[in-house]
């Protein structure tokens, strides 16, 4: 790849990308950016590559899940715990209805960036930048605020660094460990309609694990478990900063992230998001929409994985529950034709969003479920397989989404709505849903 490196984005058109005063200060912060470690490590990546690999095969399923945009205020332990646990309980569902290993990755450890539909925003007569999340810039309708902080993309990667310590400490130091099960607890919801439900799949696997145990095997696998980490690659020279050789490996890391997603509105096979995204090792994943044509697709397949590397390239559908049937057969077709290995996602979310009468942004739990069982119908009657799907959502108790098990109606999102973008499923609508995969899975 002689026409390839780090900065070769830069002479490629980048959308969404924030317009700093003092160009000196952006490059004195992201020199110092440079200079500092990593987020994460090459045989990580590596290991979730092949991990993705063999759930193309149709050895594992993927779940990736978390915000919309991480704040810099989230980054507090309480949040970040119930957003591993709650994680961690939709795999343990997944792993014990699929019997297959999941791959935990989350929206999680640097989501700080926003695509916008517009560069800036009037109120009252006045302009300011839009907010294009905290690695940028401030949400605060105020020029201060508004104007773009290189500054923040060294305390971003702080923030991050913060968020994976502590992710990392609890993953390895028990909390995922099924024999511990009251880490397992469900908190607010213990009088959920579904907690019984719930129970019953803690209490199998915990069963499985004593078997295992009593036989001698390892019980390794459900004891600990790993925890990868994502985000939307937006903001080019951050992931440039921080995209690195490694000793080990031949090739070049973007060590921000396991694995960097790039969003439906950056992903021109010509643009500059892809052409820093073709030049690492990691595997990538790109948000598609009904807006793309075969031609677009195939030539992003192209750009993304000449090499026809199986776990490079996962491709994250979201069309909503009413285009999902018209747009998704000939995307399948288009990539088959390719013959690139990809997993497919779907992304249930981006394309069910409404807004109600009183001018909430939300979705409904059964639109988000209806494009999930369309997606496996549609997926397996290909001959295919859906290798996992994509989630925004929080450990808390939110009232963002309608729906799910308690019913959850337009007068009760005004108890708790908490988002500053996207609705998220809350705590007990996560858990539901993962529930509501497996049962549609068996049936
Ligand atoms: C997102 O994942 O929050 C997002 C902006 O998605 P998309 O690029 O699919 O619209
Ligand atoms: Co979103």
């Amino acid at each position: 790849m002689n026409d390839w490196s780090p900065s070769s984005w830069q002479s490629h058109r980048a959308l969404q990308q924030a317009t700093y005063p003092d160009p000196a200060a952006l490059e004195a912060a992201l020199s110092e950016l440079r200079g500092l470690p990593p987020l994460v490590t090459s045989w990580e990546v590596q290991s979730l590559k092949r991990q993705l690999a063999d759930a193309a095969n149709g050895d594992g399923f993927l779940l990736q899940g978390g915000d919309c945009a991480e704040g810099f205020a989230d980054c507090q332990s309480d949040i970040i715990a119930n957003k591993l646990k709650i994680l961690l309980q939709m795999s343990l569902v997944l792993v014990e209805g699929l019997k297959q290993r999941v791959i935990r990755v989350g929206r999680i450890a640097g989501q700080y960036t926003k695509p916008r539909s517009a560069d800036s925003e009037t109120r009252n007569g006045i302009t300011l930048p839009s907010y294009r999340g905290d690695l940028i810039n401030g949400p605060d309708f105020t020029p201060e605020s508004r104007t773009p902080d290189p500054g923040r993309l060294l305390l971003g990667h702080g923030r991050a660094a913060l968020t994976l310590n502590f992710i990392r400490a609890l993953s390895e130091g028990g909390f995922a460990d099924l024999q511990h099960p009251e880490n397992w607890d469900l908190a607010f919801m213990a009088n959920s309609p579904r907690a019984r439900d719930y129970r019953k799949v803690v209490e199998s696997l915990g069963e499985s694990l004593r078997f295992m145990k009593a036989v001698g095997a390892g019980s390794g696998e459900l004891a600990r478990v790993q925890f990868f980490t994502s985000h939307e690659a937006l903001h080019l020279h951050y992931e440039q900063a921080l995209t690195r050789q490694v000793r080990q490996f031949p090739g070049w890391f973007d060590l921000s992230a396991h694995m960097p997603w790039i969003g439906l509105r950056t992903a021109d096979p010509d643009g500059a998001h892809v052409e820093l995204m073709r030049g690492i090792a990691n595997p990538v994943g790109v948000k598609l929409g009904g807006e793309l044509s075969p031609d677009w697709l195939e030539a992003l397949v192209e750009r993304l994985n000449p090499q026809r590397e199986p776990g490079r390239l996962v491709l994250i559908h979201r069309f909503g529950a009413d285009r999902i049937e018209h747009e998704l057969p000939p995307m399948i077709e288009t990539v088959r034709r390719t013959g690139t290995p990809v997993l497919w996602v779907c992304d249930p979310m981006h394309g069910n969003t409404e807004t109600t009468a009183k001018g909430y942004k939300t979705r409904r739990f059964e639109r988000i479920l209806k494009e999930l069982c369309l997606a496996f119908d549609i997926h397996r009657e290909s001959g295919g397989r859906l290798g996992g799907v994509h989630f925004e959502l929080t450990g808390d108790d939110v009232t963002e989404c309608l729906g799910g098990a308690r019913g959850l109606d337009e007068v009760g999102l005004e108890r708790a709505y908490a988002t500053q973008v996207d609705p998220r499923l809350n705590y007990e609508q996560a858990l539901e849903m993962a529930m509501a995969v497996v049962r549609k899975l068996r049936s």
